[in-house]
């Protein structure tokens, strides 16, 4: 588990609230609340907005854009926000805070029945990608190349034809994996939209190093495999295809 360096505790008000840029390439919120500090997200999951421009009365935070509201030792949405806030551990040591962050892979639907060194060979193949607010990731008629495993943030996908789509819901759980066309055969081509509804993390894999690592671990292989075709049960029954 890798251990990333925010800030230094005395950087954070006494029962209020920071932002930083974080060397994961997203703003992380730091906020204290009694003896304890916690790290979530840095932009509302509404809009683009900085949360530390909003309110916190050390048990609420609020944000000044919607009013959106979060319960601080949680995260959960409360009164109006309609998403929860991405939270991370936070670790203290000698005034020093850091995040710790475990791999999206190892807590994926899809990827954690593989054994931990199917675990690190993919993680080692994987490019970690910050992504804006509304930007797209893959159009429907594109080549369906990679797989997408969410770290951080909120994605959205839309289906359809290229001129004309419709919502097909969205997710936001770390370890959600999307884009899996790239793991199955006689599928080149996309067949929905997928678009950042807040800015977010992504570990992208090419979809072909993916089924080599799984041919040559055949155990981790089979249970990926026999995992994907229960997440494409599932999508097809309540989503439209991704
Ligand atoms: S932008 Fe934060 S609640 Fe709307």
């Amino acid at each position: 588990m890798a251990r990333i360096p925010i800030c230094k505790a005395a950087d954070i008000p006494s029962q209020g609230m920071k932002s930083f840029d974080s060397p994961l390439g997203i703003k992380v919120l730091i906020a204290q609340s009694g003896d304890t500090y916690y790290g979530y997200q840095g932009i509302c999951p509404h809009q683009d907005v900085c949360l530390d421009e909003g309110f916190f009365d050390g048990a609420t935070l609020t944000c000044h854009q919607h009013l959106w509201q979060w319960d601080i030792t949680t995260g959960a949405a409360v009164g109006l926000a309609e998403a929860p806030l991405e939270r991370f551990v936070i670790e203290q040591e000698a005034g020093q805070l850091f995040v710790l962050q475990s791999s999206a892979l190892k807590v994926s639907e899809l990827f954690r029945d593989a054994s931990d060194a199917v675990i690190a060979r993919l993680d080692a193949l994987a490019r970690r990608e910050v992504h804006d607010s509304l930007a797209t990731l893959y159009d429907i008629g594109d080549p369906a190349d990679d797989v997408y495993v969410l770290e951080t943030g909120r994605v959205e996908f839309a289906i359809g034809r290229e001129d004309r789509t419709m919502p097909a819901g969205f997710m936001l759980r770390k370890g959600e994996v999307f884009g899996w066309a790239a793991l199955l055969e006689d599928h080149p081509r996309r067949i929905a939209k997928a678009a950042c509804v807040e800015q977010s993390t992504l570990l992208r894999l090419n979809g072909a190093e993916v089924l080599k690592v799984l041919a040559e671990e055949p155990a981790s292989g089979y249970l990926v495999m026999r995992q994907l075709s229960t997440l494409i049960t599932k999508h097809l029954r309540t989503r439209g295809g991704k």
